[in-house]
C-alpha cells in the first residue's frame, strides 16, 4: 500500500520558532506588540492598503468589517452563495440579509452582470469573494457600488498577494479581509487581517477590535485613560501568533511560487482530459495574477465527481469537495434571500473537487495524483 497523500499540510519556513522566542523575550505576549506592528507594516507596504489590523481569523476580520460598515437589521448585502459561511455570517450577526447572486462559470466568482438586478433600496454593500485567489471583476463591481452608493468589502481570504490589473486583492474595496488559516498559502494556525483602503473606518475598527475601548489611542498617548466607548469584542491575536505569521509573510513570495509551480504541473498533466471534454480545469485571466491557492477540477456531473473522489480515496489520495452553496444550506434558507436562479453555483457546488496541494507535495506524489485522475477517466 502506498503512502497517503493528504489534501493539505502546514509548512514551516524555518524562522517561526525563533521569532516566537524573540516575542517571549520581549515580555509582551498579548496583542498589538512588536510582531503585530511588523505584520501590519508588511501589509501596508506589500499590499498597498492605507492601514491594516491583524485579527485572530478572517472570520473575525469580516465581523469587524460588518460592524464598522454600519450595516444593520433589515439591510441587504450582495454576495456569492459559493463561499464560506463566514462571508454571510458576519452580516447575519448584524441582523442583515445576505442576498445571494450566481457566479460566473469561468472564474467561479460573483457574476457582476447579475449584481444590479439584485440591488434594492435596502442594499448597503457588495461582498466579492475571490475564489482560489482569482480576482472578481473589481472595475465593474466598483462602478456599480459607486453608482448606487454601496460599500465594497472584499473577502480575500484566499487571495494574499493576488492581483487585479496590478492592484493587490483585499486593498481595492473600502475594506478587505485575509485569512492565515492552516490551509492557506501563508499561515499562522488561525489568523487574519482587515485591510483599509483609506482612513474612513480605521479609528472605529481599532476601538471595536479592542473590546469597544479606546485602548489603542491610550497606548499612542492620545488619551490619558481608556474606557468603554463603543460596542466591541476581542478580535486581536496575541504576539505568539503574530511572530509566527511574520516569519511566513517574509517568505510569502517563495510560498506562492511553489504553489504556482505545482498548479502549472497539474494543468500540464491533465490538459488533454480537458481538451477531450472529460473535465474542466481552473482558468486564469490576463487581468489577474493568482497565487495557486487551490487546484480544482470540475467533473461533468455530481455522480462523476463522487466517483472520482472515491476512486482517489481508494488509492490513498485525499481530494475534497468545497462549499455547499449557502443559498441551499439550512441557515442560508433561514437568513438569506436568493432573488434569481443559481444554475452555475448549483453545478459548481456539485461537481468541483480540489486536488492535494501543499508546499511539500513531491513530484512523485503529484505524478501519482495525476495518474490516478487519468486512470479514473480511462476506466469511465
Ligand atoms: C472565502 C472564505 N472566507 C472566509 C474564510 C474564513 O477564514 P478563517 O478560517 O480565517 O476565519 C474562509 C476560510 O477558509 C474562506 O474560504
Amino acid at each position: 500500500m502506498s503512502d497517503t497523500i493528504p489534501f493539505g499540510k502546514a509548512f514551516l519556513v524555518g524562522s517561526e520558532l525563533d521569532y516566537i522566542r524573540e516575542a517571549a523575550a520581549r515580555g509582551h505576549l498579548s496583542g498589538d506588540g512588536e510582531f503585530t506592528r511588523r505584520c501590519s507594516e508588511w501589509f501596508v507596504k506589500e499590499l498597498g492598503c492605507h492601514h491594516a489590523l491583524l485579527t485572530h481569523s478572517c472570520t473575525a476580520g469580516l465581523e469587524l468589517a460588518a460592524i464598522v460598515s454600519g450595516v444593520g437589521p433589515g439591510d441587504e448585502v450582495i454576495m456569492p452563495s459559493f463561499t464560506f459561511v463566514s462571508t454571510a455570517n458576519a452580516f447575519v450577526l448584524r441582523g442583515a440579509v445576505p442576498v445571494f447572486v450566481d457566479i460566473r462559470p469561468d472564474n467561479l466568482n460573483l457574476d457582476e452582470s447579475l449584481v444590479e438586478a439584485a440591488i434594492t433600496p435596502r442594499t448597503r454593500a457588495i461582498v466579492p469573494m475571490h475564489y482560489a485567489g482569482v480576482a472578481c471583476d473589481m472595475d465593474r463591481i466598483g462602478a456599480i457600488a459607486k453608482q448606487h452608493g454601496l460599500l465594497v468589502i472584499e473577502d480575500a481570504a484566499q487571495a494574499l498577494g493576488a492581483t487585479y490589473k496590478g492592484r493587490k486583492l483585499g486593498a481595492i474595496g473600502e475594506l478587505g479581509c485575509l485569512s492565515f488559516h492552516d490551509t492557506k498559502n501563508v499561515i499562522c494556525g488561525e489568523g487574519g487581517a482587515l485591510l483599509f483602503r483609506d482612513a474612513t473606518f480605521v479609528e472605529r475598527a481599532e476601538i471595536v477590535r479592542e473590546k469597544g475601548t479606546n485602548r489603542k489611542a491610550f497606548f499612542r498617548g492620545a488619551v490619558d485613560k481608556y474606557s468603554w466607548v463603543d460596542i466591541g469584542s476581542s478580535y486581536l491575536p496575541g504576539e505568539i501568533t503574530a511572530a509566527f505569521l511574520f516569519a511566513q509573510l517574509q517568505q510569502a513570495d517563495m510560498l506562492t511560487q511553489r504553489r504556482l509551480a505545482l498548479c502549472a504541473r497539474y494543468q500540464e498533466g491533465l490538459a488533454d482530459l480537458e481538451r477531450d471534454g472529460r473535465l474542466t480545469l481552473p482558468k486564469g485571466h490576463p487581468d489577474c495574477r493568482d497565487t495557486g491557492h487551490i487546484f480544482f477540477v470540475l467533473a461533468n456531473s455530481a455522480a462523476e465527481r463522487e466517483g472520482l473522489r472515491l476512486h482517489l480515496r481508494g488509492l490513498d489520495i485525499h481530494a475534497v469537495t468545497h462549499y455547499v452553496p449557502l443559498h441551499s444550506a439550512v441557515a442560508g434558507l433561514k437568513y438569506g434571500r436568493t432573488p434569481g436562479p443559481m444554475p452555475v453555483t448549483d453545478r459548481v457546488g456539485d461537481t468541483l473537487l480540489r486536488l492535494p496541494l501543499f508546499h511539500e507535495l513531491t513530484a512523485a506524489q503529484q505524478d501519482r495524483v495525476i495518474a490516478a485522475v487519468r486512470g479514473f477517466y480511462a476506466k469511465a
